[in-house]
């Protein structure tokens, strides 16, 4: 397999230039980036990096080399594709247009260069269906927002060679992410999977009157959520003690929300038109400063604790 220089972000919205930005971090890679539209990579990323230079994790003089290594085209027929090691889709999310994408990308790049989807639902197996090369081709799940979460799920689709995912997380790895193997495509992939079996608990418990919202919020921050950074969902099982942890289950799972649908109470909160942050009302009212602090606070956040700045 070819040493990666020469990555290529296709599509450059809100992930595609942050993952940009990312992938600019180490000097050895070239960053090229391919949208239908026009639209101004480097102001984007600026703005989205803004915080991190106020707050001394980055100087500016670094992320002046980082762009100095971003090149933007509309042009599918430039050679910031054709010389691609490594592309990483960020289209609409879209199998049709994702189908369309990787069917260009197949006719100008090399076939050995590697093919990832940064699709945060969709099957990577799925969306490489139509190429001729799936052997090269894997999931690269980044988070939003995508310069500051630190996890990339590489995702093998039933194709994908020997050698290809781990040549990807080690790019990935070289750019400061944390990236981890999915061994299968399956839906939600690793942290999605877990993030929403929460979700699906905490809105069955409003819903069957247990808690309100906001208690159900109270408890997972001043309880669980507190420590899960230090201490995650395995390590505290070993922690307890897998017999208690077969004890508890064998006494809590069968009363555990367990539906297969989503719940009622959001479909009624849908047809009531509670959209959460997009109406100002979902399972809390917001208004728009609200919503501006919720945003602010969440970078603060992740930069104290990613960097103690
Ligand atoms: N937004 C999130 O929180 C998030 C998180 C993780 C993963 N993702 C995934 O990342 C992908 C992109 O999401 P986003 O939020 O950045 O979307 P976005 O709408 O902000 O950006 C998509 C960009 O793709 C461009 N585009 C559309 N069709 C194209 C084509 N055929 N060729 C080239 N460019 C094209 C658009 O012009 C736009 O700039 C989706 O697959 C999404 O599921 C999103």
């Amino acid at each position: 397999m070819k040493d990666i220089k020469y990555i290529l972000v296709c599509g450059a919205g809100l992930m595609g230039k942050n993952i940009a930005y990312v992938m600019s971090t180490n000097p050895n890679f070239r960053v090229g980036v391919y949208d239908l539209f026009e639209t101004d990579v480097h102001a984007g990323i600026r703005t989205s990096t803004k915080q991190l230079v106020e707050k001394g994790v980055i100087t500016e003089d670094f992320l002046e080399e980082c762009l100095s290594r971003i090149s933007f085209t509309t042009d599918i027929d430039s050679e910031l594709v054709s010389r691609a090691d490594l592309v990483i889709e960020a289209v609409f999310e879209d199998m049709k247009i994702k189908h369309e994408t990787f069917a260009k990308l197949e006719a100008r790049c090399r076939p050995d260069c590697l093919f990832c989807t940064n699709s945060s639902v969709m099957s990577p197996s799925e969306i490489s269906s139509e190429l001729k090369h799936r052997e090269r081709f894997v999931g690269t799940h980044f988070w939003n927002p995508g310069h500051l979460i630190p996890l990339v799920e590489v995702v093998k689709t039933d194709a994908t060679a020997d050698g290809v995912a781990e040549k990807v997380i080690e790019a990935l790895t070289s750019c400061g992410k944390k990236a981890v193997l999915c061994k299968k495509d399956v839906p939600g992939f690793i942290a999605n999977r877990l993030q929403h079996a929460l979700w699906r608990e905490a809105i069955s418990i409003v819903e069957n009157g247990i808690a309100d919202a906001d208690t159900v919020d109270i408890a997972i921050k001043n309880s669980f959520g507190l420590r899960l950074p230090q201490l995650s969902a395995l390590e505290n099982s070993d922690m307890v003690g897998t017999q208690l942890t077969w004890n508890i289950h064998s006494y809590v799972l069968p009363h555990l929300e367990d539906s297969h649908e989503p719940s009622p109470l959001l479909k009624k909160m849908l047809d009531e038109g509670k959209l959460g942050f997009k109406s100002g009302e979902g399972f809390k009212k917001w208004t728009p400063e609200l919503i501006d602090k919720c945003n602010a606070d969440l970078n603060e956040y992740l930069i104290r604790m990613l960097y103690g700045k």
